[in-house]
Formats: structure tokens, sequence, C-alpha cells
């Protein structure tokens, strides 16, 4: 067999990456051709398409390159002399892409995104979702508009009646009624908790106020050293081999003696580490950030929820549920961030619905080894309710008549 002889000159080293998956996907288009012609109107595609988390972006392949990576190892070095000439351009784009890396200077880059992927420990799977959920320039507002679901009543409208709200097991008979307790101070902070939705731009939040907030919620209460090189913190919600990998960087907006301006939150410190101002201005990084959701965008502090992965899966190596560990704890914070928000007479909110590559180039994230989760934030709440907040029993807005229909919205 001649072998693939002057790719660069001389052969190299190669291998597949490490992590890829191959989707047959179909694409149908309309074809107003096919319509007149008497056929359905449509024109269907099939095309194969790779996932390769290290590079974060789809890349078509053809039947050649599709069986040039299922022939080469992911963790075995080949000599690129030891394959058939037939292969040769399919080597090169595979190279090209990054779905084959090799030992040239050439290839350095992509081949050390392959490298970080390795050495982060990832669940192929979760590594491939977590790359291809990414957002870049999404505008949550707008899709609820185009596709006619922004208020309770629409969605019903649009999409039909929802599975039941609670569900029945068993016959009625059956049933063991639970006694009701007396409602304590607590019942009644859980009651107030509301996602806040309006927040007052006018009203500064005192530095006293964003402290203990960052505190409670973010602060690591005490230390268990195991060595020098080994250390676990101890906060106010739990984590996943207490690991505590979610990392607070903060979109500040309206808090007094504190420059508006993106910061890292030190844990251990309990300090604020400014970072480079965006390239946009604050607030629009700001609407970026929550998907152009205008209700959370001026909140007087936005905290991105951006796990290390690689501090979690340092334990958890290719681990099927390490992800999902993670995105639970970035709800424990959140809930440990509302009912202090709501202690302290403020409102809080969380948010999936982000932005992360803008996120993470405003503040330097590697997403394989890092990156954005979910974004939560806290403030004054406003006075007026513009945008609609569920708080059908008037615990924070004591109003008399919210229809059904709006409230759960
Ligand atoms: C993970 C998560 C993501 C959420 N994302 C959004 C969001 O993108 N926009 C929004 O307005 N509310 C968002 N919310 C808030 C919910 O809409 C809210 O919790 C729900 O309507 C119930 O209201 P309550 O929190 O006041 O009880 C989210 C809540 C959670 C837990």
């Amino acid at each position: 067999m001649p072998a693939v002889a002057g790719i660069g000159g001389s052969t190299m080293r190669v291998r597949r990456c490490k992590v890829l998956y191959l989707e047959p996907r179909e694409q149908v288009e309309f074809d107003l051709e096919a319509l007149l012609a008497g056929g359905s109107g449509l024109a269907r595609e099939r095309r194969w398409l790779v996932l390769a988390p290290h590079l974060g972006q789809e890349v078509e392949v053809d039947a050649v390159e599709r069986e040039l990576l299922g022939a080469l190892s992911p963790d075995e070095w080949t000599d690129s002399g030891q394959l058939s000439d037939d292969v040769s351009a399919a080597l090169k784009r595979l190279l090209k892409a990054g779905l084959v890396v090799s030992n040239s200077k050439r290839h350095a880059t992509l081949r050390e995104r392959d490298e970080t992927l390795r050495g982060t420990y990832w669940h192929p799977l979760a590594a491939t979702l977590h790359a291809f959920t990414r957002w870049r320039d999404a505008d949550a507002v707008q899709s609820m508009q185009d596709t006619g679901t922004e208020t309770a009543a629409e969605l019903r409208e649009t999409l039909g009646p929802p599975p039941v709200e609670a569900m029945d097991r068993g016959s009625h008979g059956q049933r063991l009624a639970l006694p009701r307790t007396a409602r304590t101070d607590f019942d009644l902070l859980l009651a107030r908790r509301a996602t806040c939705r309006n927040f007052d731009a006018e009203r500064p939040l005192s530095i006293a106020l964003f402290a203990q907030l960052m505190e409670r919620v973010f602060a690591a209460q005490s230390q268990v050293r195991v060595s020098d090189d080994t250390v676990f913190l101890k906060k106010t919600s739990p984590s996943g081999g207490g690991l505590h990998p979610i990392e607070a960087y903060l979109i500040v907006q309206n808090v007094e003696g504190v420059v508006p301006g993106l910061y890292h939150y030190h844990p251990i410190a309990h300090a604020l580490e400014p970072l480079p101002a965006p390239d946009t201005s604050l607030h629009e990084l700001a609407m970026v950030a929550v998907a152009e959701q205008h209700w959370f965008a001026n909140a007087h502090v936005m905290v991105l929820m951006a796990p290390r992965y690689d501090r979690t899966f340092w334990k958890y190596r290719s681990h099927a549920k390490g992800y999902r560990v993670v995105a639970l704890e970035a709800g424990h914070l959140s809930q440990t961030l509302y009912l202090s928000a709501t202690d302290a007479g403020l409102g809080a909110f969380i948010t999936g619905a982000i932005n992360e590559v803008p996120l993470e180039q405003a503040f330097d994230l590697d997403p394989i080894t890092s990156g954005a989760l979910a974004i939560c934030g806290f403030g004054w709440r406003g006075e007026e309710m513009v945008t609609m907040e569920l708080d059908p029993a008037g615990e924070v807005w004591r109003l008399e008549a919210i229809t059904q229909e709006e409230s759960e919205k």
C-alpha cells in the first residue's frame, strides 16, 4: 500500500481527537420547484456532522473522512507514513479541522485544545452537551414573541394544555393525610420568596447589604486542610464531593462604593477582584448576558455562576453524573441567594437563558475547564410591578386582583 508521503514534506504522528460524535442529520428546506412539480415542496438533504467538544463547532465530513476517523486510534499515535495515499486529502482536511491531531507545530493550537479536554476528565456525552448548547446571540424575548409564548394564556393557546399540575398515584381512599404545621418565621420567609423581575435602578444597594449576601451565599465559612495543596471549603450550600467548583463572576451595576464593572469574588478573602472592562458598555453586556431579558438586566448585581469543571472532575473522572452534580449545585446556590435576599428585603432571580459565548469572552473563561452555567442576581425591588412576578397570594406585592392566567407566567 503506498504511504501518505509528503504531508508537509515529511511524515508525522497523528491520532484522532479524544471525543467526537457523528450525527447523520437531515435538513429539510422549502423547495418551490418541487412543489410546482407536484411533490411535497420539501427538499431533504442528509449530511454527516461531527460534534467534537474541544472545537465547539460542528464539522461536516464526507465518507472517506468518516471512515478515517473510525480507523485512527484516539490514544495511540500512528505514523502518517503508514496511511494509504487514498486518504491523504482527507487526513489534511481532518488535521486542519482539528478532528485529527498531530505532533507537528503547525497543528499545535487544536492539539492543545484536545489535550485540555483530555486533562479535564469530562464524561464524553456531558462534554458534548456542554459544548453544543452554548448561545452566542440568543434573544429570549424575541423568541417568545415569535413563537407566541409570552404570557401564560398564549402558552396554553399555542402549546395546548400542559401535563397536569399535580399528579395522583393510587386511589384517593388510600391517601395518608399529613398534619399541617403552624407557620414559623422560616415559613414566612419562604412564602415571601419570589423571582424578582422589577429592579429599582434608581435606588443603589449599600455595600453592607451587598457584602452580606455575598458572604452568606458564596463565601467559604470554614476550611478543611488535608495538605498544603488539597483544601476543601465549607459553604452554606451543599456541593458534590465538597469541591465547591462554582465561581462567582460579577456584573456590578449599582452598589454604593463599588465602581460599576466586572469582578471575580474571592470566597476565602471575601473580596472583589476587579477584572478588565468589557468591550461593550456594562448595560449592553448585562442585556446580552441574560439573552435580552430586560426585566433582569438592571439588577444591581448579577452573578455569573461559572463552575471550574476541572475541580469537580478531578475526583469524578469521566463520571456519568459529574455534570449533573455541578448543575444541581448552581440551583442550591441560587436558592440560598433567593432566601438571603428575601431575608434582607431584596429581590433575587436566576436564569438559565444566557449567552455563554460573550460571557466567556468578557470574563476570559475557557468553556472546557470552566465556563458559564447560569446567572443569578439581586437588588432592590421597584415600587411598581411592570413585568409579571408570580405572587398569587400577594405575599410580596399585596396585590388584590391578579388573574390566575397572568400569575402563572
Ligand atoms: C433554573 C431556572 C431558570 C429560570 N430561568 C428564567 C428565565 O430565563 N427568565 C425568567 O423570567 N425566569 C426564569 N426563572 C424563574 C422562574 O420563571 C420562576 O421561578 C417561576 O416562574 C416560579 O416563580 P417564583 O420563583 O416566583 O416562585 C428560572 C427559574 C429557574 C429555577
